[in-house]
């Protein structure tokens, strides 16, 4: 469909307040309805799922080293709103149609509040899956000012419940940050791309099989999809929104939270972006970028400055082939996001600024003994002659858990993608850092040969990332330091029809005992020190599952944690009390 576009403005999300304090951590609640909500002049009202009834969801502002708590409630109907495919692992005929688990992305949180996809559950939490624990997550902003963002995490219908409006956006910031003067306020700004198709009466179009089908039958129907494309673009859940601004310098916090599209952005008046930051943080330096390539999950803090661009209206226009990177080139539709319309007049001056130093950034770099990870990302058919994407091999529930970083350890992972199209990899728990691609070819009996010089990251790849493009027929290689929690955690593709079927593994940091969180680590930042995750002051955190296993576990040290890590899933115990 066709609709109009720069006709509504940009939509910005509010700003959710605690409901009480619970021991001095703010608490808050979010609850998960089904309702209307006009995305369009020109179309009815969408039924959409919202956090507390919008799309996206209320937006959190958190301070560093301040935790707090959200109790996540769902009172969605039974029935999805959206085709739900029974044959897809974790959405089986017997699994409850609408089934919901939040997971804050980006966040250094212990594993038991993470959003972990079996621990979902249903209205009411009348049913919980087999790994559900607790109804209040405790989150505890021990990590850098950043783009975090939430969404729904349940196992099988992830693309699903994201589609239909399940995401919203959680930011944590510092002094240090706003002592930069960056733009702020009113001249700071979320853009959360999506892309969404439409029935003519407003409804959310999501499809119910593969066009064309496979030669198989029986064939599921529903069945999931290869991949999701919208032939419309949203941003903050308005179709193509325009934005009024000021010739001043505007602060950018934009978010591909599409299921499938990447987008390739840039500006129609052939300005650079500032970009200053990536989803982890604040870059070193500011980089100057024509364009911003973002995949699903990915997400660019950049600044552009509006003041050489009185009374112009400049279009933030996308050129990423869907899929990507060598599918068809978008349509006229899918190749524009929004208009800005810069107005002649400044309300006051411009004081904000850019520094040429953002941020203490340390750079990891591996040494002969650091563990380097060989993982494959491979395509495969399943038994419906569909399009199978898996890790190393595996999908989610096959054992053993094969990649076991330990606790406070550096590892490189390599990504060596033997498919067609670029998949953004995503790592629950850590931040990491990219160190370049490589091209490879495999030889007869299996092995990859690598195949000319090391591609370095490009310049806005260089800061902390939770997701990278890892590109076809390349080795992508990352290094993280994991840790300071230990347990089990995901590691996915964000394409959400992949991650789905089956693009998805379970990683577990593995205790060490000769490791101590609490003690500073050289060379680290104190933005990123695990240190600051030690204030975690389980007394005062007012979460049941902390206290249950407080009292188990924290006046007695030599009881601690040297029970079976398999099992380890679980484990929570204070790591700080170790020695
Ligand atoms: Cu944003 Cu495991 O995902
Ligand atoms: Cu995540
Ligand atoms: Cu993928």
């Amino acid at each position: 469909m066709a609709l109009a576009k720069f006709v509504d403005a940009l939509p910005l999300p509010s700003v959710i307040q605690p409901v009480e304090h619970r021991n001095g951590i703010p608490y808050f609640e979010v609850t998960m309805k089904q309702v209307n909500q006009p995305l369009h002049r020109d179309l009815p009202p969408t039924t959409v799922w919202g956090y507390n009834g919008t799309y996206p969801g209320p937006t959190f502002e958190t301070r560093r080293d301040h935790p707090i708590l959200v109790k996540w409630i769902n009172e969605l109907p039974f029935e999805h709103l959206l085709p739900v495919d029974r044959s897809i692992e974790g959405a089986e005929p017997n699994q409850p149609s609408v089934r919901t688990v939040v997971h804050l992305h980006g966040g250094r949180v212990r594993p038991e509040n993470d959003g972990f996809p079996e621990a979902w559950f249903t209205k009411d939490f009348k049913k919980r899956g087999p790994k559900f624990l607790h109804e209040v997550y405790y989150y505890p902003n021990c990590q850098r000012p950043a783009p975090l963002w939430y969404h729904d995490h349940a196992l099988g219908i992830t693309r699903l419940n994201v589609y239909a409006g399940l995401a919203g956006l959680y930011f944590i910031r510092d002094e240090h940050e706003e002592s930069l003067n960056l733009p702020s306020g009113k001249f700071e700004i979320p853009l959360v791309i999506q892309d969404r198709s439409f029935y003519p009466n407003g409804e959310l179009f999501y499809p119910s099989q593969p066009d064309p089908l496979p030669p198989v039958s029986p064939f599921p129907n529903p069945s999931i999809v290869p991949e999701f494309f919208g032939d419309t673009i949203l941003v903050n859940g308005k179709v193509w929104p325009y934005l009024e601004v000021e010739p001043r310098k505007y602060r950018f916090r934009i978010y591909n939270g599409s299921n499938a599209r990447f987008y390739q952005l840039q500006l129609s008046s052939g300005q650079t972006f500032v970009q200053i930051g990536s989803e982890g943080g604040l870059f070193e330096k500011p980089v100057y970028v024509n364009e911003i390539i973002l995949a699903p999950a990915e997400r660019a803090d950049v600044i552009v400055d509006f003041s050489k661009h009185k009374g112009q209206k400049i279009i933030l226009t996308n050129s990423a082939n869907a899929p990507f990177p060598d599918g068809d080139p978008p349509t006229e539709d899918t190749s524009q996001v929004m208009q800005f319309h810069v107005k002649k007049h400044l309300s006051h001056k411009d004081k904000s600024d850019v520094p040429d130093i953002l941020s203490c950034f340390e750079r990891l770099t591996p040494t002969q003994n650091t563990p380097i990870r060989q993982n494959t990302l491979n395509e495969e058919t399943d038994k419906f002659g569909r399009l199978l994407l898996l890790l190393n091999h595996m999908g989610w529930s096959e054992l053993p858990i094969t990649e076991t970083p330990v606790n406070g350890t550096i590892e490189v992972w390599e990504l060596y993608n033997q498919t067609v199209d670029t998949h953004p990899i995503h790592l629950h728990l850590v931040q990491f850092q990219v160190l370049n691609r490589q091209e490879f070819t495999v030889d007869q009996s299996g092995n990859f040969i690598l195949v000319g010089p090391e591609i370095p990251p490009d310049e806005n790849e260089r800061g902390w990332k939770d997701t990278v493009r890892a590109n076809p027929n390349q080795v992508t290689r990352i290094i993280a330091r994991f840790g300071p929690f230990t347990g089990i955690y995901p590691w996915h593709c964000h394409i959400l029809e992949h991650e789905d079927h089956d693009m998805m593994r379970p990683y577990e940091v593995l205790q060490n005992p000769n490791f101590n969180p609490c003690i500073p680590i050289p060379g680290v930042c104190p933005d990123d020190s695990f240190t600051q995750c030690c204030h975690e002051d389980n007394e005062h955190c007012g979460c049941k599952a902390h206290h249950d296993h407080d009292e188990s576990s924290s006046h007695d040290e030599s009881s601690s944690h040297h029970h079976d890590e398999s099992s380890s899933h679980d484990e929570s115990g204070p790591y700080y009390h170790q020695s």
